[in-house]
């Protein structure tokens, strides 16, 4: 059981995109095992690894109906938008109102490298874009719906 350092905006390690893993081995369980101490720890729903500095397509998530590991994880559809007010604990202190479909299908390899399908709408959508945006380097301030600011949240 490890917590490992959040990075923070302001870090480059944020804005690169994340490879695709390969190895279904120790070193990943590792990793995953720590991402979710982390994410409990700060009190989040979701983790991308490059937020703690792996550059794999890594993410944890839980919206408080369980906790789920997502390798290589691809939206594979989504529907209708939402406007709701998003953080992310790489931002800290900020919040902002984005535009995420209101609802999304996601195909993600688990740790033993099966491939399963999820689905998300409200805070689990907006939870599931936010994190595969990590993977791509983008950051919800990049997502903010038109006319929207970003607002200090604490
Ligand atoms: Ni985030």
């Amino acid at each position: 059981m490890a917590i490992r350092k959040i990075r923070v905006d302001g870090d480059s390690i944020l804005t690169k995109t994340s490879r695709p893993v390969t190895e279904f081995d120790d070193r990943l369980f590792q990793l995953l095992d720590d991402m979710k101490d982390t994410l409990y720890k700060a009190e989040g729903c979701g983790l991308a690894a490059v937020q703690v500095g792996v550059l794999r397509r890594v993410v944890v998530v839980d919206c408080g109906d369980g906790y789920i590991e997502l390798i290589n994880p691809e939206i594979v559809s989504s529907e209708g938008e939402q406007k709701e007010s998003e953080a992310c604990l790489s931002v800290p202190g900020l919040s902002g109102v984005t535009l995420r479909p209101a609802q999304v299908r996601v195909r993600a390899q688990n740790r033993d490298g099966n491939w399963c399908m999820y689905q998300g709408d409200g805070l689990k959508a907006r939870c599931f874009c936010h994190e595969l945006d990590h993977l791509d380097g983008v950051l919800f301030p990049q997502k903010l719906a038109p006319g929207e600011k970003l607002q200090r949240s604490r």
